[in-house]
């Protein structure tokens, strides 16, 4: 279970929130803050995944263009130009066959993607299952998003250790029946944050059957489908092609990590048709959508593959450097996707601290992302993640630092 830090007893507070600790950054803040780094060396944050690399100058230009959009409340179901660019992106990215995903039906996009994730656990948790309190299952270590999600909708979340003896891929169908049983919602990520997993065609197979033995709504977060070392990964909407059932399956994709806007606030949802409904529902009720602009800018970043290629290719650079600094060390592995270092240091908090008073570089202890497992261990004790974010020159600086540091 998730550590208790905020523990009130004012009874205006929704209980559950009790169990939500602070956020891991702001855990980093409590662990670094204190201590300083030393002055001599510029601080280097490796720490948080926000893309440095540059977008295209188009953005800008489409957002100058149709600034007299900002006047007006933009509808919550996009543009028909947004949802027709997702659409054939989809199609093309994961070569589905035309029709089985449709703009109108199909599709709801989303100011970021971290909000809609959290929406979701709205959406889709009961207030039973199985005559039980339902359960919200999610890889441990996990996006700290869909526990808070978890949680505030009522659900129990249980953690599934994704470690490197199941190669980060976690066994959720080995789970006791009863836990089944009552699952409401699994999210799933692949690539996973933090440790770069893909899981192949085979792995979603099986996941898309197990929700629909266990009538659960399986979420699977792709959103850092578009950074990848090898082959790309494969997608959940694939899976679903040859039966043409989009039922209880919904895959969250985001312009954050493939086009390195993290600040338009731009993603989208697709999958079954009743669920996006009642997202877009939700969303009338409560939900911000991108202004018009943002729509604008993201329809054109969603046509256009030249800068999502050059994307990958500076992240390739990078973890090639990552591989020449690093290897034989720290249980280096280059991750399939994703744009994060996942090295195994012994003690991730130790390290963290050591990094920040020797060499001024921010990193996050692994455990900041993992739930306790039942028997008190925590999966990511062992590991730090490193955000591969900047520029060649700055990640060059700060992986030798931490080569020489540790
Ligand atoms: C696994 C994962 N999912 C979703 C998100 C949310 O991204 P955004 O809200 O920018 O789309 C992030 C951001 O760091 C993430 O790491």
């Amino acid at each position: 279970m998730i550590p208790q830090t905020l523990a009130t007893d004012r009874r205006i507070i929704n209980p559950r929130l009790d169990m939500l600790p602070d956020y891991p950054f702001e855990r980093l803040r409590g662990l670094l803050d204190p201590l300083p780094p030393p002055s001599h060396l510029s601080p280097l944050a490796m720490s948080l995944g926000e893309p440095q690399h540059p977008y295209p100058d188009f953005v800008g230009e489409i957002l100058h263009a149709n600034r007299h959009l900002y006047g007006k409340y933009p509808p919550v179901a996009g543009t028909p130009e947004f949802r027709e660019a997702v659409v054939s992106w989809l199609n093309r990215r994961f070569d589905l066959p035309e029709g089985l995903v449709d703009a109108d039906r199909h599709i709801a996009p989303c100011a970021g993607t971290r909000e809609a994730l959290f929406r979701t656990a709205f959406l889709t948790v009961p207030p039973e299952k199985a005559g039980n309190q339902p359960v919200v299952l999610m890889p441990n270590p996990f996006y700290q998003c869909y526990a808070g999600a978890a949680v505030a909708a009522g659900a129990e979340p249980v953690f599934v250790n994704a470690v490197a003896e199941n190669g980060f891929l976690p066994d959720f169908s080995g789970l006791d029946e009863e836990t089944l049983a009552r699952t409401a919602l699994v999210y799933f990520c692949t690539p996973g944050n933090p440790q770069g997993a893909v899981a192949d065609l085979d792995y979603l197979n099986d996941l898309v059957a197990l929700s629909r033995q266990y009538d659960f709504t399986l979420v699977v977060d792709e959103c850092y489908a578009e950074i990848y070392n090898g082959e790309a990964p494969p997608g959940t909407l694939q899976v679903c092609a040859g039966s043409g059932d989009l039922s209880g399956v919904l895959v969250f994709h985001s312009l954050s990590k493939r086009s390195n806007v993290a600040g338009l606030r731009s993603g989208f949802v697709a999958g079954d048709g009743e669920l996006i409904t009642l997202f877009r529902r939700l969303s009338e009720y409560g939900g911000n959508p991108s202004p018009l602009p943002v729509y604008a800018a993201a329809t054109a970043l969603w046509r256009d593959e030249d800068h999502v290629v050059a994307n990958r290719a500076l992240y390739r650079e990078k973890f090639d450097l990552a591989e020449r600094i690093l290897s034989n060390r720290f249980g280096f592995y280059r991750p399939d996707g994703g744009f994060f270092l996942w090295l195994d240091v012994g003690d991730g908090e130790a390290a963290t601290r050591e990094l920040w008073t020797q060499a001024a570089v921010r990193v996050l202890p692994g455990s900041y992302l993992a739930a306790a497992d039942g028997d008190g261990g925590n999966s990511g004790d062992r590991y730090i993640r490193v955000a591969m974010v900047h520029e060649y020159a700055i990640m060059e600086d700060a992986l030798a630092r931490i080569a020489e540091t540790l």
